[in-house]
């Protein structure tokens, strides 16, 4: 991806788009066992919201190795999804699956979302969260060493996401409070991902 991006703007490229769909892919039909799609060899190529963790990743990836704008695309619905194609690098966003399933107004409803989103946060302009993300990651010191996360009580709503989660049986749900118990943790952070309600957190 690095590479690609190098040449591009080696080569004059004003901008770059990224991504396109991704495969080729493969779905079935069960109810008839016929594949879903109708090329020659029955692939199709993935997009929506099942792309973007992928495309989130390439332009992370592009944004670190070229100084060109970035369009970025894949999986895109909401203004969020936005939000965080800006953080990685992105100058503008396109979206296509979702303007086919929910109809060309989507364009709109994101715009007002992320004009929303940038308010509701203090921030006067996307230029304020563009590369926000790779800043972070820049300035984040990795560890090596594993640590618990930091369990907020008054927050835990007592949902039990995270006990079922956490595959080394330190966390649980008692009197609908989670109780930690770090000598079992190994600090995967898996916990943390599912709290919906930012219960729990990693230091740093
Ligand atoms: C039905 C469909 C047709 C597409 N046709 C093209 C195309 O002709 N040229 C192209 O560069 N990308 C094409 N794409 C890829 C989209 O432009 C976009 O990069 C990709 O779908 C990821 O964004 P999304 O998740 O918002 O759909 C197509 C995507 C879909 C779903
Ligand atoms: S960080 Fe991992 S091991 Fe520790 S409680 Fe959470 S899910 Fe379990
Ligand atoms: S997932 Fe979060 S809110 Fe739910 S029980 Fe665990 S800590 Fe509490």
């Amino acid at each position: 991806m690095k590479t690609a991006a190098r040449a591009a703007a080696e080569a004059g490229a004003d901008g770059i788009v990224a991504i396109n769909s991704f495969g080729p892919c493969l779905g079935v039909d069960v109810e008839t066992g016929r594949l879903l799609m109708g090329s020659r060899e029955g692939y199709g190529w993935l997009s929506g919201p099942a792309l973007k963790p992928l495309a989130l990743r390439c332009v992370f990836d592009i944004a670190r190795a070229v100084d060109l704008p970035i369009i970025g695309v894949g999986g895109i619905s909401k203004g969020t999804d936005a939000i965080e194609f800006f953080m990685v690098g992105a100058s503008a966003v396109g979206i296509c699956t979702a303007a086919i399933l929910k109809g060309p107004r989507i364009f709109g409803r994101v715009a007002r979302e992320i004009e929303k989103w940038l308010d509701d946060h203090g921030y006067a302009s996307v230029e304020e969260v563009r590369g926000l993300a790779i800043r972070r990651w820049e300035e984040w010191a990795f560890r090596t060493a594993h640590v618990p996360p930091i369990l907020d009580v008054d927050a835990c709503t007592g949902c039990g996401l995270c006990e079922a989660s956490c595959v080394y049986d330190a966390i649980h749900v008692v009197e609908k409070k989670a109780v930690l118990t770090p000598e079992k943790c190994y600090g995967c952070g898996l916990c943390v991902t599912r709290c919906p309600v930012r219960a729990l957190s990693i230091a740093g």
